[in-house]
């Protein structure tokens, strides 16, 4: 057959198989049979074999998966996703009304009401109609790229129906259908697994995966919900943005409804019992609450956090009935004595649950909380377990109250109560389950990043003496680790190199994974990237710390605390001595920077700047760096093997910029900067 034949033939192909995925995972009505969707896809593979060439990415043969990643990329969302403010009762409902009325001075709103998914909110960027990129919502601001893990969901289109040109940014939720959910686990306890704990975790699990071909097998779904610019397509309401999505061919919530007025949204949000969500084949959590009118949603604006034009109702948690089986105590961060129930497992609103805490002495003698007990157990915001109440009834006569012990469990000093607190703690500060928590936190992923430092290698480390404080760290040796039970050279060498590698990460993650109380992630970002290094965070007043956004008194007065007690500044100097960067590139009033309002994509490996580092650069000067090319970026910044960013910059004639280019556009901004601070002096 001639080429021709063939291309017409692999057109027609594509369109066939497409339509069948449509109708099977998204109007979840199949119209033929496996065997014959499986005998077209065949051919269709054939024929692309032959042409090579031929193959484009929204190919439905291109959705299997492909060679594993080292890492995410990180994502920077082109407009942020938001989340969204919680409510339990109706009470909370019709306050959310009152102050929508107050804030749109109308009388009755109209309101469109969705499930609320329990998966993990994804962005997808669409150009010219075809799937490009898509990210995990992260913070909101910054998520991580996981396109090709995306590719392989079924119910996410790799070209929109019909006609649309630009970009687009569609909002939706990826999750594991309840029926995939227990096939998995079951197959995992066939292959001896541990299972995953409920739909959410099976999902977060299966996108967090590097190798997308494990994702292609995990039947993972997707609603889509919100679109970010809704006005490009002449969209005026909520309901239709979702009758939008649904027409370009997005699964939709068929569940979703309009409602006149916050009695009605009621009456629905009642209707919503236990049995009618276990009926659904995914997890809910919740209904969302949104004003129907984008123009309103518009004229209510949001908080940092949250959009006041909607509003979550999550559902009362379900409660169900188990036996503590045992009290186990085991020594935090922070060297508290936490003691957890060990329970009889039961399932409760679709997880099973094992373990529930038990928090301090205290929470234990208020509910008269006893080995051997029935408990009525719940699940606290749907997701951590939570002991509501003993049965005394089904106590038996013999139980013996519990009492959390006077010794620490892990090193047997003397454990105490402080004045005015409930937590008991270890008097030793060297208590080897204190480090051991401190170096789990500071290696782990959301603070300083280090590979191959886990529980398991840490407590080695602690058993065989190789560290006795969090800087010893950086001094182990390549030979001591290789010689370790289970390690051998290459793995000793891995973990020195993401060891070394931690030494870079910068202030906000090295002041995070110091486990300051009160200082998160958030608190951590803010103060370095105010203050720059933590030696003016150390001098700074409280009054000036009290000053920053988001900062309360609680934080100001535990970093001085911590910063007060000499054992932390001589953690602070070794760290130091080791080389751990413990500064920040400030920033200043972004309005006002040079850079401000330009957007730059960075592809390829520069030279000599990491990529993080030379998005830190432009960060400092008020640029943007996103993840994908579009009409609006003004720069992409491309080093060797720069791919597909790179082609599209060149298409859309986007400038190109090489590192030493960069480096001369930032030099120069800040030397004109300069220039104009010096005029304005003089
Ligand atoms: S709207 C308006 N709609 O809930 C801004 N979110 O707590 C928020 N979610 O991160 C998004 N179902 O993961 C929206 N129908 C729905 C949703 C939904 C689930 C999740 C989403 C978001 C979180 C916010």
């Amino acid at each position: 057959m001639a080429k021709s034949d063939d291309q017409k033939r692999i057109t027609e192909l594509r369109e066939l198989l497409n339509d069948f995925s449509y109708s099977y995972y998204v109007l979840d009505a199949p119209t033929i049979e496996d065997s014959q969707y499986d005998q077209l896809y065949r051919e269709l593979q054939s024929l692309e074999e032959k042409y090579p060439d031929l193959i484009t990415d929204d190919s439905p043969t291109q959705r299997v998966g492909g060679e594993p990643l080292d890492g995410f990329e990180k994502f920077t969302h082109p407009h942020p996703l938001y989340s969204l403010a919680n409510g339990m009762s109706v009470e909370e409902l019709r306050q959310f009304d009152k102050r929508v009325r107050g804030g749109l001075d109308q009388e009755k709103i109209e309101y469109v009401v969705e499930m609320k998914f329990d998966g993990l909110a994804m962005n997808l960027i669409y150009q010219d109609g075809k799937f490009h990129q898509g990210a995990t919502r992260g913070d909101g601001q910054v998520g991580e790229d996981v396109t090709m893990n995306l590719r392989t969901i079924q119910a996410i289109p790799l070209k929109i129906k019909g006609n649309v040109s630009g970009i687009r940014e569609i909002r939706g939720e990826v999750y594991m259908p309840k029926k995939s959910f227990n096939e998995l686990n079951k197959q995992r306890d066939e292959n001896g697994e541990p299972p995953f704990a409920n739909p959410r975790n099976a999902a977060a699990g299966s996108i967090r995966q590097l190798d997308s071909r494990i994702t292609a097998e995990r039947k993972l779904s997707f609603f889509s919900y919100g679109l970010a610019e809704p006005e490009i397509d002449n969209i005026t309401t909520q309901k239709g943005v979702l009758d939008q999505l649904r027409q370009w061919g997005f699964p939709i919530c068929p569940e979703v409804q309009v409602f006149s007025g916050i009695e009605e949204v009621i009456s629905y949000c009642e209707s919503w019992t236990p049995e009618r969500r276990s009926a659904l084949n995914y997890e809910i959590d919740g209904l969302v609450i949104k004003v129907n009118s984008l123009e309103d949603q518009r004229l209510l604006g949001t908080t940092a956090k949250d959009p006041r034009w909607a509003m979550a109702f999550k559902f009362p948690a379900v409660e169900e009935i188990t036996q503590i089986l045992d009290i186990e105590v085991s020594v935090g961060r922070t060297g508290v004595l936490a003691p957890t129930a060990i329970l009889q497992p039961v399932r409760v609103a679709g997880s099973m649950i094992g373990r529930a805490s038990l928090h301090n002495q205290d929470y234990i003698d208020e509910k008269d909380i006893r080995i051997g007990d029935w408990i009525k157990l719940r699940k606290a915001g749907d997701v951590i377990p939570e002991v509501v109440s003993v049965i005394v009834e089904k106590r038996s006569s013999d139980s013996i109250p519990f009492h959390l012990p006077d010794h620490c469990p892990v090193c047997d000093s003397p454990a105490f109560r402080l004045e005015g607190e409930v937590a008991i703690r270890c008097s030793n500060p060297d208590c080897p389950a204190v480090l051991r928590e401190k170096i789990i936190h500071y290696a782990s992923r959301t603070a300083m990043d280090i590979e191959g430092l886990g529980p398991a290698i840490i407590d080695l480390l602690l058993r065989e003496k190789l560290i006795f404080t969090l800087p010893d760290l950086y001094h182990l040796q390549g030979q001591e680790l290789a010689a370790l039970e289970r390690m051998g050279e290459k793995s000793a060498a891995n973990l020195l190199e993401g060891i070394e590698k931690s030494k870079s990460k910068g202030l906000s993650k090295a002041l995070f994974g110091l486990g300051i109380r009160h200082v998160g992630e958030k608190v951590a970002g803010i103060l370095a990237r105010h203050y720059g290094s933590l030696a003016a965070i150390q001098s700074a007043t409280a009054e000036d710390i009290l000053a920053l956004p988001e900062i309360g008194p609680k934080i100001a007065e535990s970093l001085a605390e911590w910063f007060r007690n000499p054992l932390n500044q001589e953690l602070v100097q070794k760290l130091e001595a080791a080389g751990v960067d413990l500064t920040e590139v400030q920033t200043i009033i972004p309005e006002n920077l040079p850079l401000s309002g330009k957007t730059f994509v960075l592809t390829g490996t520069l030279p000599t700047l990491k990529r993080d580092e030379a998005a830190r650069m432009i960060e400092a000067q008020g640029g943007k760096v996103t993840g994908s090319v579009s009409k609006k970026t003004n720069y992409v910044v491309a080093g060797d093997e720069a791919g597909s960013k790179l082609t599209k910059a060149q298409e859309l004639g986007v400038e190109i910029l090489s590192e030493s280019a960069l480096l001369e556009l930032l030099n120069q901004k800040t030397n004109g900067l300069y220039r104009e601070i010096l005029q304005t002096i003089e």
